[in-house]
């Protein structure tokens, strides 16, 4: 067989799933303005926040159909889109991630692909549609989470959670996935720019994930289609797939595996990592494990050094307003971003860490050494090319330092009170 033969008989056999995903210009500049913005406020807000136990409450083994009378007795009469977006641009962050359907089923907007939505109730008014408009209005943007698991529709074939919430003999993939699709569909061509769809489920099949097929690739393409600039991300807690333009860790940092989700490669994909103020995504009465202002910014100040944002979640309440204490949480990070941010926006990983310690960010030809423990007395920093001026950033006073074999050493004194100690190293 000659060899033109043997390559004509390949191409026969190439599957068309095996073309490569090519992000359009937009996208492309899309995830740069992404990853430059290094903060984002996710939002949890579903039926389940009516119940205040956390948005898997249904998973204990309730009743779909008990669960849905909720809905009709969902009147968050103090919800007020313009305070929620307000507050979070106060804080600093760059987006909004707000859950349209979580895995409970119930829709936050107008759909018309199902009636078991937020227009079926009291309140009868379309949340997406608020955000939205006042995202644009103020200037920020708006991410939309999207469930693949659904724990109410008889349709969808249910993996391993919500086995107990719904009768499970229907399962119709196919119908599910028109369903999805549809839905996606109206969340991109009815509300305006959106930037990003954040799925999350896939690994409610993780056990038969070879056997089960999501279909994703053409979820994606339609993603991509409708909206070239939307980012596609999923929680997948794996390397990401082809077709997706951002990369997710649940409650790690990249690079570290607290949590036990976060085993997975670093792809060269703009990284963001979730976590929650308290404990829990959807808000829970018990939960007022608030994380401190100060833990808090350490943590966007380690994802920024890893070059990744941090979306930040809050849990809003049943009548439609944000607890208290995060809201005093998002007002403390804006006061230290808008003294700061220029050493966190815009920066990409520093590349030296010193555990969670000290981290480094960069911008150009300026290091940004935060330390973030007040037990580091000094520091020995390796550096590539040569240091012209070593300053606080607060202060912007020069600080004693010695330079010798590409090493940074200096002693730090680092003011009472501050989460980050700022030193800005400019490079030759
Ligand atoms: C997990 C949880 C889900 C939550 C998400 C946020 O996937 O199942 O409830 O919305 O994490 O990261």
């Amino acid at each position: 067989m000659t060899l033109t033969l043997i390559l004509a008989l390949l191409a026969t056999f190439t599957p068309i799933t095996a073309q490569t995903y090519n992000p359009t210009p937009e996208n492309l500049k899309a995830r740069q303005e992404f990853a430059d913005s290094k903060f984002g406020i996710f939002l949890h807000w579903g039926l389940y926040s009516m119940f205040a136990q956390g948005e898997w409450y249904m998973n204990r083994g309730i009743d779909s159909k008990e669960y849905a009378k909720a809905a009709d007795a969902f009147y968050p009469h103090r919800f007020d889109a313009e305070s929620w977006v307000s507050a979070i641009k106060a804080s600093g962050a760059k987006y909004i991630c707000f859950t349209s359907r979580h895995h409970e089923g119930f829709s936050m907007w107008d759909t018309k692909q199902s009636d078991y939505n937020i227009m079926n109730t009291p309140y009868g008014r379309d949340v997406i549609r608020q955000l939205a408009d006042e995202c644009h209005r103020q200037g920020i943007k708006l991410h939309l989470y999207y469930s693949h698991i659904d724990w109410t529709r008889e349709d969808y074939p249910a993996g391993r959670t919500g086995r107990t919430t719904k009768s499970l003999d229907n399962p119709d993939w196919r119908g599910y996935y028109d369903f999805m699709n549809a839905q996606i569909t109206e969340l991109l061509t009815q509300y305006g720019e959106i930037g990003a769809i954040w799925f999350d489920g896939w690994w409610d099949h993780d056990s038969d994930s070879t056997a089960f097929d999501w279909e994703l690739p053409y979820q994606y393409e339609l993603v991509h289609r409708l909206q070239p600039a939307c980012l596609v991300g999923n929680n997948h807690h794996q390397t990401p797939f082809e077709g997706e333009d951002i990369q997710i860790f649940e409650r790690d940092v990249p690079g570290q595996n607290k949590a036990g989700l976060s085993g997975q490669e670093i792809s060269r994909l703009p990284l963001e990592t979730c976590q929650t103020m308290n404990g829990m995504w959807g808000y829970k009465v018990a939960d007022q494990n608030y994380k401190s202002t100060t833990e808090l910014i350490r943590l966007l100040v380690q994802t920024s050094g890893k070059g990744a944002n941090l979306l930040l979640n809050i849990g809003p309440q049943p009548d439609g307003t944000l607890p208290e204490t995060a809201l005093a949480r998002l007002s403390d990070i804006g006061q230290w971003l808008s003294a700061n941010g220029e050493a966190i926006y815009g920066t990409e990983s520093g590349g030296y860490a010193d555990g969670e310690k000290v981290v480094t960010t960069r911008k150009g030809n300026r290091l940004f050494i935060h330390v973030i423990d007040e037990t580091v007395g000094s520091l020995n920093i390796p550096i590539e090319g040569k240091v012209k001026s070593v300053v606080s950033f607060a202060g912007q006073t020069a600080l004693d330092y010695k330079f010798r074999d590409g090493h940074l050493t200096m002693e730090v004194i680092i003011p009472a009170d501050t989460p980050d100690y700022i030193i800005e190293v400019t490079l030759k």
